[in-house]
């Protein structure tokens, strides 16, 4: 049985590719960000996982609006990255998993999630950012991944709470793959942010707090969010926060907060990071739950 070590939920900025090609790590702007990173890459050194499954939003490079789906999941033996116009530099290719892929998507389809499957797929920053915080300077990744692409720039985008269910389907997914591999579940996205319009700049940090501090133990309580309040409480692309919402969906177990970091701002984003642990329930709290 797949084994689903833990989440990762962060931030994925275009200019933090920037800054890593630059080396600005140590810059005083850069450097307050940078040093969420590290204890994210301490835990991961010794949850040691084989596979990537990251929910992650594409930003018109693979899909536009002339086509959209709701929910993508990558089904390619590799993904290339592509820059879709912020000028960052593209980091290697990705190897993927088919198999764990095909798994993956009948099941969900098994659950009525109704998917678009891509046996070719380009990533975008919303991938890589994350991926190269998370294993910097490395020739070749050191792991496969399943790219899973939410939908959050045309309307109608898939409602949190629905983002939560794909997530805990992810999971049950993952717990029914007959292998003996190590799985990290990726969220990317957020938190509070909206690039354009009237509020551009807009950050909200005492709602960021809560999501990040709710996320660990009580995540349903904010599955009662809207669309529509999530935009009203941390900005248009604020809605990327149901990336960390599927994540925390694919948790099965009893889920510690490892790490935490947030750091205003970044760009025009609050860069927020939290590194979940995934523990098996115990046999008496299985019973418990039953
Ligand atoms: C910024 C944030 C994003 O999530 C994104 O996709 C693009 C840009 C920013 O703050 O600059
Ligand atoms: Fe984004």
């Amino acid at each position: 049985m797949a084994t689903i070590v833990g989440a990762i939920t962060t931030s994925h900025v275009p200019a933090i590719g920037g800054a890593i090609a630059k080396k600005l790590h140590q810059d005083p702007y850069w450097q307050p960000f940078f040093a969420g990173y590290p204890p994210a890459r301490e835990w991961l050194a010794k949850a040691r996982p084989d596979v990537v499954v990251a929910f992650y939003n594409d930003h018109g490079l693979q899909f536009f609006l002339d086509k959209m789906p709701t929910f993508a999941v990558g089904a390619a033996p590799e993904y290339r990255h592509a820059d879709e116009g912020w000028g960052i530099p593209t980091v290697a290719p990705f190897r993927g998993d088919p198999e764990l892929s095909w798994h993956v998507i009948e099941r969900l389809i098994a659950e009525e999630f109704d998917l678009t499957t891509c046996q070719e797929m380009l990533v975008d920053h919303a991938f890589t950012v994350p991926m190269s915080l998370l294993w910097p300077d490395v020739d070749a990744w050191p792991v496969r991944v399943v790219p899973i692409a939410i939908n959050t720039v045309q309307y109608p985008f898939p409602s949190p709470a629905r983002c939560f269910r794909l997530g805990q389907a992810v999971g049950r997914a993952l717990e029914a793959w007959d292998r003996d591999v190590r799985v990290l579940v990726l969220g990317t996205g957020g938190l509070s942010h909206q690039l354009d319009g009237e509020r551009a700049g807009f950050i909200n940090k005492a709602f960021d707090q809560m999501c990040m501090e709710k996320l660990v133990a009580e995540p349903e309580a904010l599955t009662r969010y809207s669309t529509v309040d999530i935009i009203r409480e941390a900005g248009v692309q604020g809605v990327e926060f149901v990336m960390w919402l599927a994540a925390r969906g694919a948790l099965t177990g009893t889920v510690a907060r490892v790490h935490a970091s947030y750091h205003i701002p970044i760009s025009n984003t609050a860069a927020g990071l939290l590194v979940m642990e995934n523990r098996p329930r115990g046999a008496a709290e299985s019973r418990a739950a039953a």
